[in-house]
């Protein structure tokens, strides 16, 4: 089925070079869509994610106090939820997005935080798990964030992250790397996985697609574990 020019535009809106604050607008009038937008682009990045994070989780997930980062309407509080975890916390830049997300129920506390601009709200240690699933992206959630995902996750905690391979997301996806690269090797915390995943959503153009006629974008889930010894700059 024809991806419509509605849903193209609305994708193509949040992507293209817009400053932090309108970008952020633009989540804000594209909530009460979303979710049916996402939808006919096939993304799975939640369900992805959310099924490797389970996969590693080694303890009981209903004690587990999880921080949904970037949570939108609460995609991924769903898939974390069908998986047994029932701590949610949710933060997110738009106000429109967690005004749906607070909707599901599925969050015991909702907050709007904008990554990039000030700190997450909430203590060192925090954390068993982090998630950030569809915001690490060119002009959305920058990699210079990664250190404050780690300061809240507590020692021998698990983020959970993704990002998208098209090629106008080619250069963020290096910037990244490197920077999961640099934190494991000042022995911040540990690669526990690192999975390609070839059809991650619909491509909204041809340009955009992983392959000719593929049809899809291609993207990663990565899982890491945090060293129970920070390296004293991120102490
Ligand atoms: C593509 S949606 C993903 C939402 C949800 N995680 C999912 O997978 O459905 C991206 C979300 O990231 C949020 N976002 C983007 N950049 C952000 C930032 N710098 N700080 C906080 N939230 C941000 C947007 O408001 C939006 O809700």
């Amino acid at each position: 089925m024809q991806l419509s020019a509605g849903v193209r535009e609305r994708v193509a809106a949040v992507h293209r070079g817009a400053g932090l604050s309108e970008l952020l607008q633009r989540y804000d009038g594209w909530a009460g869509r979303y979710e049916r937008d996402v939808a006919a682009l096939d993304y799975r990045a939640p369900y992805l994610a959310v099924a490797s994070l389970a996969f590693a989780f080694p303890s009981p997930p209903a004690e587990a106090l999880v921080l949904d980062v970037a949570c939108g309407t609460g995609l991924v509080a769903r898939e974390l939820h069908r998986r047994g975890f029932r701590r949610l916390h949710g933060v997110d830049g738009s106000a429109g997005m967690l005004e749906l997300a607070r909707g599901t129920g599925l969050y015991v506390q909702l907050q709007r935080c904008v990554l990039g601009r000030e700190p997450l709200p909430a203590p060192a240690g925090r954390y068993d798990a982090v998630t950030l699933v569809g915001a690490l992206g060119e002009g959305q959630v920058p990699s210079s964030a990664l250190p404050e995902l780690l300061r809240v996750t507590r020692a021998g905690g698990f983020l959970c992250m993704t990002t998208r391979c098209n090629p106008s997301n080619r250069r963020y996806r290096a910037e990244l790397e490197a920077a999961l690269r640099d934190l494991e090797q000042k022995g911040a915390w540990q690669r526990v996985l690192e999975q390609e995943v070839p059809r991650w959503e619909r491509a909204t153009s041809e340009e955009e697609e992983n392959g000719p006629g593929s049809g899809y974008i291609s993207g990663v889930i990565y899982i890491y574990r945090k060293c129970p010894v920070p390296p004293p700059e991120l102490g």
